[in-house]
């Protein structure tokens, strides 16, 4: 997709397409649902994705929104290998 037409609205679907995709997956999807529940309809589910979308909004068009440091969370999620890393991005 050419730089110009990503918008806030085509991210916020991207990542719940996504999210849809990790949570099916039986490697990566249970850190997830350890982390947040497996209901995606929860309010911590909503704060992440209001969080992600800010998170990728910053990233790929640069605008202002996620102030947070990324690696804290990742700390605490157990033990990730690398084939657990290959598979996030083979989903993404
Ligand atoms: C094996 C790969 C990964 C796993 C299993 C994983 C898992 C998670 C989980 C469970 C959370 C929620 C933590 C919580 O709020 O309690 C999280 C947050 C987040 N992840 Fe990942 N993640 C992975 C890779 C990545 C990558 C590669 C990126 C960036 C390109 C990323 C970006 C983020 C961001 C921005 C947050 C929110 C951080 C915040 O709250 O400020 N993650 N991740």
């Amino acid at each position: 997709m050419p730089y110009d037409t990503v918008t806030r609205e085509n991210i916020d679907i991207m990542v719940h397409e996504f999210y849809a995709r990790i949570l099916k997956d039986e490697m990566v999807g249970p850190y997830f649902t350890k982390s947040l529940g497996a209901d995606i309809n929860s309010p911590k589910w909503f704060e992440h994705f209001s969080t992600l979308i800010s998170f990728w909004v910053l990233m790929m068009i640069g605008a202002p929104g996620y102030g947070g440091n990324p690696f804290p969370p990742h700390a605490f999620l157990g033990q990730l290998y690398p084939e657990t890393f290959e598979r996030w991005l083979e989903l993404f």
